[in-house]
């Protein structure tokens, strides 16, 4: 399995589960289930709102001597409404408690925009605080903090654009991570390239094309990823799925990649891509695909008088 190193020798396994969408309920199943395949890196946040239930799991397979702790890369990420440097540490402590771990291996700023302590997801601009009010590097702070009190190993980001990114290049933690939505129709090809030349791994969320999103991120007309004639021509040719081709292009970038599934079939199929390799006619072919096309666009926290902009967001 190909893994990533961190700056202190740490390394994550490039291909991790991902967790949003899976509903309680399911979730903790599948996460037993993956780690029988041999997943050994979960991707989890709070907002998923399942992360009791991902914890239990863990407990389990832990206590049934199916993987040991420190044979697990456990991501999680802090949410928007808890940016005020006071308000950090004990939102990753409510992670930590439930997820049943003393420590995670990686903990993500989720976006770079941050919410009232109250309000989840907001319904007007009123429900925003702007980055005067809770300032990117003030956060970014009380993470360090965490660092430094032994409750995440490594620190990063989510959904960042190469500007964000400039606000915390002198920070005494450089970002390790910048977590972000990556696939054929989406390639960001100069952020990967800028993260790679400043020293911060990519991890590539909704690479299946998240066609499980909700409601609210469907428009009529949306791609479906998985049906795209150039990538079932390319799994045809190498005998895999669809999926199989998205996943392994991912890892042959160099980033890492947390296709998300509930049903043991297609964990172990997503699983078997790490075995699958491209060639350089595949890598053109997909390379070809761009359409600048994002399934997770942010649009909630820039409609409705916002305080933050898209270009507050998005460099493309
Ligand atoms: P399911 O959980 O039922 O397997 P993404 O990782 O881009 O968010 O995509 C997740 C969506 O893709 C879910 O609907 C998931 O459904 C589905 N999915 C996961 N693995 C595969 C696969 N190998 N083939 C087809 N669909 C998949």
């Amino acid at each position: 399995m190909t893994e990533l190193t961190f700056r202190n020798q740490d390394r994550m396994p490039a291909l991790g589960l991902g967790t949003w969408k899976s509903d309680p309920g399911e979730v903790g199943e599948a996460v037993r289930e993956a780690i029988r395949i041999g997943y050994r890196h979960i991707d989890c946040a709070a907002i998923y709102g399942n992360e009791a239930e991902v914890g239990q799991a863990l407990r389990d397979a832990i206590g049934a001597g199916e993987v040991r702790r420190d044979h697990l890369w456990i991501t999680s990420k802090l949410w928007n409404n808890a940016h005020l440097p006071e308000h950090v540490e004990p939102a990753l402590q409510r992670t930590l408690d439930d997820l049943q771990l003393d420590c995670l291996d990686l903990y993500l700023m989720h976006w770079p925009i941050a919410l009232k302590p109250d309000v989840a997801f907001p319904e007007d601009g009123s429900a925003f605080l702007s980055w005067d009010e809770a300032p990117l590097t003030a956060t970014w702070e009380a993470l360090e903090r965490c660092v430094q009190k032994g409750l995440a190993r490594h620190i990063g980001v989510s959904n960042f654009s190469r500007t964000n990114l400039v606000k915390l290049e002198n920070a005494s933690i450089r970002p390790e991570m910048n977590q972000i939505e990556l696939h054929p129709l989406l390639q960001q090809n100069d952020l990967v390239a800028d993260c790679r030349a400043t020293g911060i791994h990519v991890t590539a969320y909704s690479p299946l094309g998240s066609r499980d999103r909700p409601p609210r991120l469907v428009r009529e007309g949306d791609p479906v990823l998985l049906e795209t004639p150039r990538i079932i021509e390319i799994a045809r040719k190498h005998e895999a799925t669809p999926a199989q081709v998205l996943i392994a292009w991912a890892i042959q970038r160099g980033t890492a990649v947390i296709p998300k599934s509930v049903n043991p079939r297609r964990l172990r199929e997503n699983f078997d891509a790490a075995r699958l390799e491209l060639d350089r006619s595949d890598l053109d072919a997909i390379a070809g695909l761009d359409k600048h096309f994002r399934f997770v666009d942010g649009e909630v926290w820039t409609s409705n008088d916002s305080p933050y902009s898209r270009a507050d967001l998005w460099d493309e």
